[in-house]
């Protein structure tokens, strides 16, 4: 296997606590890293670095663990900018859009649907991503959920079934039958594609116990539990993630102090999704309240062509930073280690010894530039490890 030393590091985040100032960041100031094709073998000071079959010059840059974009809807036809353009102008975002993106879909070739995915995790990947999580939910019939799963499939391991978005226009008046169809026929086809499940649990999509239900199918069905909660309006739908031990509980726009406290004691991370507020023009969650009460937070883009048509996660940090009084560090931590948290992932997220070979070199001498240079071009190339 081909050796490779990354010298002349300005600034070295690694996310691994033993190394450099022992901060939570684990950082480290004109450091080195070794990697094989797969995996991280070493990392120190620049001038300890060992030989290696190749090197790549840093030129005094900053280099970070690779962006885990742990909440993505990237299989999807269509767009959506006139919503978009409505709600800048007032319009309140309620979901009611997923019917034109599931019409849409349901109407797209599947390679029409595999090139549009394709170009969304290259633009992710471009801005440093290096692992991304993909739902299904745009079809919302057996044929299609198994059909987006297989094609998210083809570019991520981190693929979830989320056949209990909303509840589909044919089955408006019954939604009794359709999620007797999701839990019965639907999740047997589609639940050997998928890793995860998740439900989009909210006002006007599906209740707390409907959601228990289906999750509760799914993970009878091998499917690990996340889940969609508190977008739109308060209910106990964290309280379930937490019962049900979900990896993830996503958005946490409305958020009371026992859904704190909950969190904070358990296993279960809060993904935040600011680019949907911020498509939406709605408030931001209390990231600070979050992370003052311990509870593990990660951000991700949530790419959708109806809340947030995000393709870049220094986007999400610069608006953490900006708007939701993350500092750069906390951004940056929850954009890498908490979204492989949110995938209970512990071999990416971090570049210890041992990590996978995943990290973004940017083009600039510290990783502030992500969010004080926003919509610059602050990533410029990303290493992905070789994957079987
Ligand atoms: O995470 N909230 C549910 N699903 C997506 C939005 C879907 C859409 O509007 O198309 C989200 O924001
Ligand atoms: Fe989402």
């Amino acid at each position: 296997m081909t050796t490779r030393v990354i010298t002349n590091i300005s600034e070295l985040t690694t996310n691994d606590p033993t190394i450099g100032d022992c901060s939570a960041l684990g950082r480290l100031f004109d450091a080195a890293l070794v990697i094989d094709d797969e995996q991280v073998l070493w990392v120190g000071a620049s001038a300890d670095a060992p030989d290696a079959d190749d090197v790549i010059d840093a030129q005094g840059c900053a280099v970070i663990p690779g962006f885990v974009d742990s909440h993505t809807h990237l299989v999807f036809a269509g767009e959506r900018s006139d919503e978009f353009e409505a709600r800048m102008n007032g319009v309140h975002y309620d979901g009611g859009g997923i019917d034109r993106t599931v019409a849409a879909s349901r109407a797209a070739t599947s390679d029409e649907l595999r090139d549009g995915t394709r170009k969304r995790v290259n633009e992710l990947f471009a801005g440093g991503v290096t692992t991304v999580e993909i739902k299904s939910g745009y079809e919302l019939t057996i044929e299609g959920e198994k059909r987006e799963l297989e094609i998210a499939s083809e570019f991520s391991d981190e693929v979830t079934w989320l056949g209990a978005h909303v509840v589909p226009p044919e089955y408006k008046a019954s939604r009794d039958a359709y999620i007797d169809l999701v839990v019965t026929s639907m999740l047997e086809a589609c639940a050997p594609k998928a890793k995860w499940a998740d439900v989009f649990c909210d006002r006007g999509a599906f209740s707390v116990d409907e959601a228990r239900e289906v999750l509760t199918s799914a993970r009878a069905k091998g499917l690990a539990p996340r889940l969609h909660a508190n977008q739109l309006d308060h209910s106990d739908a964290i309280a379930l993630a937490v019962e049900l031990d979900c990896a993830s509980v996503d958005h946490c726009t409305y958020i009371d102090d026992r859904d704190i406290d909950l969190l904070s004691g358990s296993a279960t991370v809060a993904t935040l999704l600011p680019g949907a507020e911020f498509s939406t023009r709605s408030p931001y969650p209390s990231a600070r309240r979050m992370l003052d009460a311990g509870v593990t937070v990660a951000l991700a883009t949530d790419c959708n062509p109806g809340s947030s048509y995000v393709t870049s996660m220094a986007f999400v940090v610069a608006i953490a930073v900006r708007e939701m009084a993350m500092s750069v560090d906390e951004a940056l931590f929850a954009s890498t280690k908490g979204g492989a948290l949110a995938l209970r992932r512990d071999d990416v997220g971090f570049l210890g010894v041992g990590a996978r070979a995943d990290f973004a070199i940017l083009d600039a001498p510290r990783a502030a530039h992500l969010a004080y240079r926003p919509g610059g071009n602050v990533v410029a190339s990303t290493h992905r490890a070789w994957r079987p």
